[in-house]
Parts: C-alpha cells; sequence; structure tokens
C-alpha cells in the first residue's frame, strides 16, 4: 500500500490526467481536486502547473482569484455571516469585524485547531432577522456580537 503522501500524489495526477484534454481544464481540475480533499493540497499547484505548462505563479494567481478554492481544510464548523444589504443596514458590518476579532481570523480563514471556519454569504432568505449567520447549515437571526461569541464558543473557538 501506498504511503498517504505518496497516495495524494498520485491521486492528483490521475485527476489531472482525467480533465486536462478538456478545454480550459485548470478550473475543473481544482474543482475535482478540492472535491477530493476538501481543499487544495499545497502539493496540487506545481503539479497542475507542470501538467498544463503554466507557471506556478500564474496557477496560484487563478486559484486565489476564485475564494471558492480553499488551501487548507475547513474547520470542524462553518460560520457564515450574511453580508448582502438588509443585514448590511442592521450592524453586518460591524459584526462582521467583532467575529474577525474574536476568532483571529479574516474571510476564509479558519481558527487555530481547526474549529471554526469563517465565510462570507450573501443572503441567507433571512433578512427580516438581519443580521443573520449560518452556522454548519443552520440560520440564526438577529445575531449581535454577544450571541456570535456564544456560537464561537458553542464551536470550540
Ligand atoms: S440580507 Fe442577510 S439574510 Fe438576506
Amino acid at each position: 500500500m501506498l504511503a498517504p503522501q505518496a497516495a495524494q500524489h498520485s491521486r492528483i495526477a490521475e485527476i489531472i490526467a482525467e480533465h486536462s484534454a478538456l478545454e480550459g481544464p485548470m478550473l475543473p481540475i481544482l474543482h475535482a481536486v478540492q472535491a477530493e480533499y476538501g481543499h487544495v493540497p499545497a502539493e496540487a499547484l506545481p503539479m497542475i502547473a507542470d501538467a498544463l505548462n503554466i507557471s506556478r505563479a500564474e496557477a496560484q494567481g487563478v486559484m486565489s482569484f476564485y475564494h471558492d478554492f480553499r488551501d487548507h481544510p475547513l474547520g470542524r464548523h462553518v460560520l457564515k455571516i450574511c453580508r448582502a444589504e438588509a443585514c448590511q443596514a442592521r450592524g453586518a458590518g460591524a459584526l462582521a469585524e467583532a467575529a474577525k476579532a474574536r476568532l483571529g481570523v479574516d474571510w476564509h480563514g479558519t481558527t487555530p485547531g481547526g474549529a471554526l471556519t469563517l465565510e462570507p454569504v450573501f443572503c441567507l432568505g433571512l433578512c427580516a432577522c438581519a443580521p443573520a449567520v449560518m452556522l454548519d447549515g443552520q440560520v440564526i437571526g438577529r445575531v449581535d456580537a454577544a450571541r456570535l461569541d456564544q456560537i464561537a464558543t458553542e464551536a470550540g473557538a
């Protein structure tokens, strides 16, 4: 049996080979790698760059342009804060800043130890109860900094 790292390397090579004949293969490859691992492991980018004959900087540029791609695994919990209009009008901006300060991460960041990942989202359909957040798929309305602190603590962050 292959060591985990060698297995990962050969699986990524397989994914690249499966998609490299496509027109514009970069995004399909990144999506497929992320679907497999939950993120794009560091070793994947140079492999993709080599296979597509582009520089590593170019590959990195494409990946960082699309916020859907992560270079590290998601946390055990994912907290999404609504950044759309109704929530913005009801203090979501300040709530987001409070969340970043409380968790010590920026958007798409994961707290040390991996408890919680912070993501922006654009409308959760809970505008009447703005500002709204979503924790692991569950929407929560009228969240202030104190409630957010409680949510983070319960999530282990
Ligand atoms: S604008 Fe935030 S839930 Fe709709």
